[in-house]
């Protein structure tokens, strides 16, 4: 797969190296995304590109985590930085665009700083993908950086855009993506959506797939 920069997916065996050194960025985003979510011990999780497993860790950490959970990335180098985690859960190299999956079979789902990655025909796929493995009213919660309508924090993540826009191979990652008109059109319910500005200027949306 290519990203919109043209970035081919093997570019995350190489930034997999140095991918934790900005984790700090988005683990405010991660937790607000998380508590949004709430997934319950019964319920079966999936992260979908889960990278270095940062949401799988911050759920780990949790009192009442889930007793299954499953994180899925196509890069193996990104997958071998998950931390161990706990029995039950694991992780599978897999394509976002193809979840080898039956459908119905997940209770949740997290999708954190991925679609903005996608080449803009792929973010339908990869939504129809969540939903097919969804449970009927499943929910999924996306993180995407995103310019907020207003405040303080508007002029930086329109620059953080534009600088996307100017050096793709190298910012890519910062392009701003408000997926809610998208997540409708795949048949989602958006139910909330939160505005996350410590680190990066990020955009949380619970959405339920619709029966
Ligand atoms: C910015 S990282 C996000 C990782 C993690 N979710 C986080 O929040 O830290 C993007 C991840 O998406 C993965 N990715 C990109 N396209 C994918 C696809 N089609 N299928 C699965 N993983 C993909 C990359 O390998 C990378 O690990």
């Amino acid at each position: 797969m290519t990203a919109p920069d043209g970035v081919p997916p093997q570019a995350w065996d190489e930034f997999s190296r140095h991918y934790d050194r900005q984790l700090w960025l988005e683990r405010a985003a991660v937790a607000t995304a998380l508590a949004l979510l709430r997934p319950q011990p019964d319920e079966r999780v999936l992260d979908v590109a889960t990278g270095t497993g940062e949401a799988l860790r911050q759920l780990a950490a949790c009192r009442d985590r889930p007793r299954q959970a499953i994180g899925i990335d196509q890069s193996a180098a990104m997958l071998s930085h998950v931390p161990a985690l706990p029995g039950g859960w694991a992780t599978q190299q897999a394509d976002a665009r193809a979840l080898p999956f039956a459908a119905s079979c997940f209770d949740v789902a997290i999708s954190s700083y991925l679609l903005h990655l996608l080449m803009p025909t792929d973010v339908p796929i990869v939504l129809a993908e969540l939903r097919r493995v969804l449970r009927p009213g499943g929910r999924l919660v996306t993180v995407t950086p995103a310019i907020p309508p207003r405040g303080l924090t508007r002029p930086l993540a329109r620059a953080l855009d534009r600088l996307a826009a100017l050096r793709p191979h190298r910012y890519g990652g910062l392009r701003a993506l408000d997926v809610r008109p998208a997540l409708i059109d795949a048949g989602f319910q958006v139910a909330e959506a939160r505005w996350n500005l410590r680190g990066y200027p990020t955009l949380c949306v619970l959405a339920r797939s619709r029966g």
